[in-house]
């Protein structure tokens, strides 16, 4: 098969498994019209990814989680849903027209006494949780900018606790993963974060190989150990 037709394929069957096994509904919709009418990228998690977020969630009973990489809210809305009424998400944005259109999109959700948005960039903004004591988190959901990836795994560490889960998004762009001698930025971050997790004997992790509406990528799941 060529490429055009494998990521033709890739997107109907991410369609037919929405329809079958997902309720995406009205707000999760609007939310995605909004960020396309803003002029935001088109780069947020698919609906199926965003249910597995959300089952995450549920699966740990996680009360606090933490997001580096709001976008417009949707993968927040999509997990903090799954919050208990005194739970929390704390979602940093550095882009403040991102902040606004997701501001209004978790208030439209009904979720903005559980979503404490962030407007900063991420490295100011962690180590301003960290200060604070926001931590420990029972889940990290890093999906910002791919290059900076090891200094958020960093600060996703010290905002942990043994048991806690850390997801990173996007770790195999299509394979490039995989190409030692890649020169691109955001490969090369991906490549030292994985360097970091494989050297560590404090985590334990796996990355798994997706298809679906966003083509080929992957997303990385790290466990903190005692
Ligand atoms: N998690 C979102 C998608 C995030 S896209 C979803 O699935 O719905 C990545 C976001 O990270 C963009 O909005 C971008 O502006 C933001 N970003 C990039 N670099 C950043 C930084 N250094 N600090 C904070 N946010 C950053
Ligand atoms: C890009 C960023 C993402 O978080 C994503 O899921 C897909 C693409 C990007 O910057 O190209
Ligand atoms: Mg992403």
């Amino acid at each position: 098969m060529t490429a055009a037709m494998t990521t033709e394929l890739f997107r109907a069957v991410d369609e037919y498994i929405v329809s079958t096994l997902i309720n995406e509904d009205d707000v999760l919709r609007q939310t995605q019209i909004d960020a396309k009418a803003a002029g935001l990228p088109a780069i947020s998690v698919s609906a199926a990814q965003g249910k597995l977020l959300q089952l995450f969630v549920q699966m740990l009973a996680a009360r606090r989680v933490l997001e580096v990489g709001t976008l417009a809210g949707y993968s927040a809305i999509w997990m903090a849903r799954a919050l208990p009424a005194d739970g929390s998400l704390f979602t940093i944005e550095f882009d403040p027209r991102h902040a606004e259109v997701a501001r209004q999109n978790v208030n439209r959700a009904g979720l903005s006494a559980r979503v404490n948005q962030c407007v900063g960039d991420a490295r100011d903004i962690l180590p301003q949780l960290h200060a604070e004591n926001a931590g420990p988190f029972d889940l990290v959901f890093i999906d910002a900018d791919k290059k900076s990836t090891p200094i958020y795994f960093e600060w996703a560490l010290k905002l942990s606790r043994p048991g806690s889960i850390i997801i990173v998004d996007n770790v195999i762009r299509s394979g490039r993963v995989a190409d030692a001698a890649s020169r691109d930025a955001d490969v090369q971050g991906i490549q030292e974060f994985n360097r970091m997790v494989g050297g560590s004997g404090s985590v334990s992790a796996t990355a798994i190989q997706t298809v679906g509406a966003k083509g080929y990528d992957g997303f990385a799941l790290v466990r903190v150990c005692g």
